[in-house]
């Protein structure tokens, strides 16, 4: 691969971020951007400044969504290290999802090696409080100008950096959720298993409608029967039962999230009764009536741990733990958040630390 080119904004004054950082809304001063065309590969890696990205109008991701993404996060430690969480099982996910939809993969330890210097040019946008991070968000999309159906021949990935705050500014809040069995959100062997924008467009107007009559999410049910339960909004679902904690095992439909990965080695390591397997909703409510349900969380990047308060599946509204946060998914968030802010040694090598150098630019 070839040396990656920086064309680099000249920064007039320190950056300050805003009190109030919200989600996605900020970006960094740059990003990383590679082409792809058929004869040479993998080309052209650049960091530049975040600029628009121009679009022929029949570009192909536009039209038949051929694109694939990625979040992750950034860590800003007290001791000024900078850390980011599990980068390698994120780029190979969208590695994962690439194949999926014919688009070319990309070397991860050189994705690695450009994060890494795009991180350390922006590293004045990582916000230092406890709970703000940086936002990582790669992308790849398929650019030929070509109204056809058939994959795309020419690609472009970016690299984009966002400061994001803590996702519960005042505190675990748990959620309330809506059981759809209108919608769908993905069927097994379609692309429920990979991150790429279709999932989330089918999944717009269940959560709309959600929030309309007062719910946070929705939860999704299986795409064939609607008897199996899958995943919470963009997160995966764990059950903590009596004697049990289930998580829906993988099945084509659901997204191998990465905290939920971590959730699962986590609990493993405290003896905990963790089991991969399919669960349907009737099970969850007869749990809920018999007392057996103990608590519902959520696990994925944004959120890192979302306690679920309140569960709706058709006429049965179940209140979970009396509305109030679950003790495991407080304590896993506990954990999680300690390891990502260094204030627990990372004894399982989640983090990569970012090497902060001058970085050579020419
Ligand atoms: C549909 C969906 N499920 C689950 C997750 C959780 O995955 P992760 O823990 O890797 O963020 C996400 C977020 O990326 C998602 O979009």
């Amino acid at each position: 691969m070839e040396q990656i080119q920086f064309k680099l904004k000249e920064r007039k004054s320190n950056v300050v971020l805003p009190e109030t950082l919200g989600f996605g809304k900020i970006f960094t001063d740059h990003m990383f951007e590679m082409d792809y065309s058929e004869k040479i590969g993998w080309h052209n890696p650049t960091i530049k400044p975040v600029d628009e990205l121009t679009v022929h109008p029949a570009s192909m991701f536009i039209h038949y969504g051929q694109a694939v993404f990625e979040g992750l996060k950034a860590f800003k430690q007290e001791s000024g290290d900078i850390v980011i969480f599990r980068p390698d099982k994120h780029f190979k996910r969208l590695n994962n999802s690439s194949r999926r939809i014919c688009i070319p993969e990309i070397d991860v330890d050189f994705a690695l090696e450009a994060l890494n210097k795009l991180i350390n040019i922006d590293k004045e946008w990582i916000p230092g409080k406890h709970g703000d991070s940086l936002y990582i968000r790669p992308f790849i999309y398929g650019m030929d100008p070509f109204l056809g159906v058939k994959p795309s021949k020419t690609y472009k990935f970016v690299i984009l950096l966002s400061p994001v705050g803590a996702y519960y500014p005042e505190g675990f809040k748990p959620v309330k959720i809506l059981v759809t069995d209108e919608y769908v959100r993905a069927v097994r062997k379609g692309l429920g298993d990979c991150k790429t924008p279709a999932n989330y467009a089918a999944s717009l107007l269940a959560g709309e409608q959600a929030i309309k009559h007062g719910y946070t999410q929705v939860l999704w049910l299986d795409g064939v029967e609607q008897k199996y339960i899958e995943e919470v909004g963009t997160m995966n679902i764990f059950i903590n039962l009596k004697n049990e904690i289930v998580t829906p095992k993988l099945n084509g439909s659901i997204l191998p999230g990465v905290t939920r990965r971590s959730v699962i080695e986590l609990l493993k390591e405290w003896n905990m009764n963790i089991v991969e397997r399919d669960i349907t909703i009737d099970e969850v409510v007869q749990s809920y009536d018999n007392g057996n349900l103990l608590g519902v969380f959520g696990t994925g990047t944004a959120a890192i741990i979302s306690s679920v308060g309140w569960l709706t599946y058709k006429n049965k509204q179940m209140v979970i733990n009396d509305g109030k946060p679950g003790e495991l998914a407080l304590k896993l968030f506990e954990e999680l958040t300690s390891i990502h802010y260094g204030l627990k040694e990372d004894i399982h090598n989640w983090l990569t630390p970012v090497e902060q150098k001058e970085v050579v630019t020419s």
